[in-house]
């Protein structure tokens, strides 16, 4: 079986839907806010939509934002006709809809510049045919990542991984889930551990869901009985995805990823992250400039929309953590693997990429 051939998905994470006059075009999602009890879709007909599809984590993940902020600009082109400060106006939105996933203002400025070198009246056909290729990208780095960090994994691996990482994120497989889901298919995988990632329970909801219906192994822990699972000698590798990488290797990731490596470090258990190489951003020079994302008191101080905490209580809620490489064993792309993390290997990852782009 290729690496690459997951079971069918009865409702793809995001698609573009064309035009069917007098309807317009539409960004039609999964909306992740009601898995894994109901496959509900929802069709964003404008950027307003979307932004607010991608605050509620509808839709989430790093490469899939950047998937659905490039079908986006398609959007926007579709419906402004080619209106250049219009469609530079909702390009901005869309890019600014959430801070730290690189991926989403990068393939917002890919598509925008594909759309702004048509003629006015080709752009939004030529949004669409970049927003296609980018996707089809995601899609091809997934399986590449997937074959790359396999070779990583050992023989009867127990595997820890955090937040959700497969396809809900992806045109493709995903990063580390992918990475897991090919471990398991060559028969590696003895354990999959899914911490439950708190406080929206990516983990729990989603990456469960995935795994279940991928015939895996696998068992969801509260993010603090990670430990005393290391303790007891229970992981033999960690894999994670990533938002935003920084150049010098830091790693932005789920809010629990940087106790996680601590963790790792501490217990000598390999911690490997799994990232397309539009995650990697050399205009972040270190891991203290990646802005991250703040989210509302009430994603903590409420469960289920019930509060939990007394009136009034504070809360910190940060959407991301920062890893520092040196926490690292392991970076896999799609271009290769860099290991040690550093300066050096980042940068030649980001090389490597631009040189297989211009074949
Ligand atoms: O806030 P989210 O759910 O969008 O956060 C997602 C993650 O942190 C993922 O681990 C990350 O995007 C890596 S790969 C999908």
């Amino acid at each position: 079986m290729s690496l690459s051939a997951l079971p069918a998905q009865a409702v793809p994470a995001a698609r573009w839907r064309p035009a069917e006059p007098p309807a317009g075009p539409a960004i039609v999602l999964l909306d992740q806010t009601q898995l894994p009890h109901r496959e509900v879709e929802l069709a964003c007909t404008d950027v307003g939509m979307l932004v607010a599809a991608i605050q509620r984590l509808a839709v989430r993940g790093a490469p899939l934002l950047g998937v659905v902020g490039g079908y986006g600009v398609a959007l926007a082109a579709a419906r402004a006709g080619g209106h250049e400060p219009t469609l530079r106006a909702e390009a901005a939105r869309l890019a600014d809809a959430r801070p730290t996933a690189v991926n989403l203002g990068w393939a917002v400025r890919r598509v925008l510049a594909a759309a702004l070198a048509a003629p006015a009246g080709g752009r939004a056909a030529a949004a669409v045919a970049e927003a296609h290729a980018l996707a089809a990208q995601d899609a091809a780095a997934s399986a590449a990542m997937a074959t790359h960090g396999l070779a990583l994994v050992p023989e009867d691996a127990r595997v820890l991984t955090h937040c959700n990482t497969g396809r809900l994120v992806s045109a493709g497989a995903g990063t580390a889930f992918a990475v897991v889901d090919a471990a398991h298919r060559h028969g590696r995988l003895a354990h999959l551990w899914v911490d439950e990632t708190r406080p929206l329970l990516q983990g729990g909801r989603l990456t469960a869901y995935e795994a279940a219906g991928a015939g895996m192994p696998h068992s969801v822990l509260a993010d603090g009985a990670a430990g005393s699972l290391f303790a007891a000698g229970a992981v033999d590798l960690v894999v994670v995805g990533a938002d935003r990488i920084a150049a010098d290797g830091s790693v932005a990731n789920k809010v629990g990823t940087y106790p996680l490596a601590v963790l790792a470090h501490h217990h000598g258990v390999p911690f490997v992250v799994v990232a397309p190489t539009s995650t990697l951003d050399l205009a972040t020079a270190a891991g203290a400039d990646i802005v991250v994302e703040q989210r509302a008191a009430a994603e903590v101080t409420a469960y289920a929309g019930v509060p939990v905490c007394p009136a009034g209580s504070a809360a910190y809620n940060p959407a991301f953590d920062v890893t520092p490489p040196q926490l690292l064993t392991a970076l896999v792309t799609e271009v290769g693997v860099a290991q040690p993390v550093n300066h050096e290997s980042v940068a030649a990852l980001v090389a490597l990429s631009i040189a297989a782009c211009s074949r």
